[in-house]
């Protein structure tokens, strides 16, 4: 871990209810001070992102949308733009999960227009990279998430990633209770960083670069330990509050 601050992400997914998520809010927020040196966001689905909002009112507590469209307004029925989650309250957006690219079959250009129309409205965007086992197997993991990654470059150039977070999540790590291990994430962190760095150093240097896939609180510690991991993204384990402050508590 860099010497910046810490950001940890929960990504609900499409769970909950508002019963739920005020038990969730109430027991998070209770727990994470709001001097916390580790900055903390909430991804509630969309139906829910306005009681998000007004739940974490008075911490210190962020809130995110896991998914927007790239236009600004129009005939696109059941889709929500940047400026709405702005409107809402919410200052980061996920752009590219792994879900949405292959179960939404979102593409490089879907993914890098969303991020672009993100910073554009003044949201945070959090661009997920990673790769599929098969991608892992045959060696060309860092070729992937390079690739990726220069979508957007090519669609915004490096200074759109000056206020951004990466999070590298393996697709094969993502709800299979199977981790990177540090040094694998390690690894693909540092590549991640060198493409930015080669750019620009500043952005580079400052940039926070996340990892997902099953972090839990008993593997969050020595992820953290290494050099380029900056925070987590974290599904499942987000559900259950001990278990996401816990995994907070280990990025101070
Ligand atoms: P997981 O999900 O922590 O349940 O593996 C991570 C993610 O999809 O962001």
């Amino acid at each position: 871990m860099t010497m910046k601050k810490p950001l940890v992400i929960a990504n609900w997914k499409m769970h909950g209810n508002t019963r739920s998520n005020a038990q969730l809010i109430s027991a998070i927020s209770s727990s994470i001070d709001t001097n916390s040196t580790c900055n903390v966001v909430l991804c509630p689905p969309a139906p829910f992102l306005n009681q998000v909002v007004l739940g974490l009112a008075d911490t210190s507590i962020s809130v995110g949308a896991q998914n927007m469209h790239a236009a600004e307004f129009g005939a696109y029925t059941g889709e929500i733009s940047a400026s709405m989650l702005k409107d809402l309250g919410c200052t980061y957006v996920l752009i590219g999960h792994s879900e949405r690219r292959s179960l939404f079959a979102e593409s490089d250009t879907d993914i890098a227009n969303k991020y672009i129309a993100a910073i554009n409205s003044g949201l945070t965007p959090v661009l997920c990279v990673g790769e599929s086992l098969q991608e892992r197997q045959n060696g060309t993991t860092e070729a992937v998430v390079k690739n990726q990654i220069q979508a957007v470059l090519d669609a915004g150039g490096v200074a759109s990633f000056a206020n951004a977070v990466i999070a590298y999540e393996p697709v094969w790590a993502i709800g299979t209770g199977e981790t990177a291990s540090p040094e694998q994430a390690q690894a693909v962190h540092a590549a991640i960083r060198q493409q930015i760095s080669a750019l620009d150093p500043e952005i580079g240097e400052n940039i926070s670069v996340l990892y997902g896939g099953s972090v839990k609180a008993d593997n969050a510690g020595e992820l953290f330990m290494q050099k380029d991991i900056d925070g987590a993204l974290v599904g499942g384990a987000s559900l259950d509050a001990k278990a996401f402050v816990n995994i907070c508590s280990a990025a101070i």
